[in-house]
């Protein structure tokens, strides 16, 4: 079952395959969701401080009824949070808003301030000092690993060249469409685990005949189809739902893809036409 399996980060610590995203599921409604996934078998979800709910999340994970120690929370440093002194205010209020005691995994949400995501300045030394901070909470015991999101190669060496801790994961965008294979590799050659947000697009993949006919052989829905994509390919995956059929569904992979329909699926571009707005895509937005 999918929903036992987990990998092991650097040091150790074991991560489940599939974790509940939240991105924009309110405060007030994310309990229920949480609770919901917890009891259809999820043990890891995934949030962060710009998300504005990881209170309900944290209110989900103490009322679900299974021990705190089962479950996997993640949270994400302020991709605006560019200084030690504002990244280490920003855990604190993290594990503060959770109330959960240490979480499992806190990150850099990005290496840029999202107004400025993929622009030319970038913010090495920033992300230097708020990695530190990171560290800091880490060897104080205040959270279980520690990470990066959105961060590409040259993000990477430029912690890596002279931390204290590795990075454990990178968390980026990744579906079928959008797979950027040689982060991929970098990741895997320096031992940092990837996991894939937006695995099913944020919700695009739904619209695409070509992954209908896709999932409709391996007779899985797309979501499921987008979801074991991620997976084969070695990844964390994050799919976002409130509802608690599709988080269900989800989790009820009880196939394998093909490595001709992998090589396929790893090879195709993604036009997300009017998705394209969303700021998963144009990164102008917290997200
Ligand atoms: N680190 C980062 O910068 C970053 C950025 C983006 C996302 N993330 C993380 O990754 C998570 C997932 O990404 P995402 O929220 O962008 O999108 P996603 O998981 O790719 O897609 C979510 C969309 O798909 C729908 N959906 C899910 N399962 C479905 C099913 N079985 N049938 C039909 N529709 C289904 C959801 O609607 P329903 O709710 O109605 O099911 C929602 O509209 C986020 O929630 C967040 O935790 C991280």
């Amino acid at each position: 079952m999918i929903r036992n399996e987990t990998y092991t980060l650097s040091n150790g610590l074991a991560i489940p395959k599939i974790g509940l995203g939240t991105w924009l599921i309110p405060d007030n409604e994310v309990a229920a969701a949480v609770k919901s996934a917890i009891e259809l078998g999820y043990r890891h979800i995934d949030t962060a401080q710009a998300y504005g709910n990881e209170r309900g999340v944290g209110e989900g994970i103490r009322g679900c009824g299974v021990p705190r120690e089962q479950i996997f929370i993640t949270t994400k440093v302020a991709a605006e949070n560019k200084t030690y002194e504002s990244a280490a205010a920003s855990i604190g209020e993290s594990l503060k808003k959770l109330d959960c005691g240490p979480a499992d995994l806190i990150i850099i949400h990005c290496p840029q301030p999202w107004a400025e995501f993929r622009g030319a300045k970038r913010y090495f030394k920033e992300n230097k000092e708020v990695w530190r901070a990171l560290e800091d909470a880490y060897l104080a015991g205040k959270v279980k690993s520690i990470g990066v999101s959105n961060f590409l190669i040259d993000d990477l060496v430029n912690i890596l060249e002279d931390c204290r801790i590795k990075p454990m994961v990178n968390q980026i965008l990744l579906h079928i469409g959008e797979t950027p294979s040689s982060l991929v590799e970098f990741c895997k050659q320096n031992d940092i685990l990837v996991e894939a947000y937006s695995p099913i697009a944020h919700g695009a993949a739904l619209k695409n005949e070509d992954l209908a006919r896709v999932a409709a052989k391996y007779g899985a829905t797309i979501p499921q189809l987008c979801i074991q994509y991620t997976l084969q390919l070695g990844t964390v995956s994050l799919p976002k739902s409130s509802n608690p059929e599709h988080i269900r569904s989800n989790v009820q992979l009880d196939f394998t893809i093909s490595n001709e329909d992998m090589a396929a699926l790893e090879s195709i571009g993604q036009d997300y036409g009017e998705d394209s707005r969303w700021p998963v895509f144009s990164g102008k937005r917290q997200v």
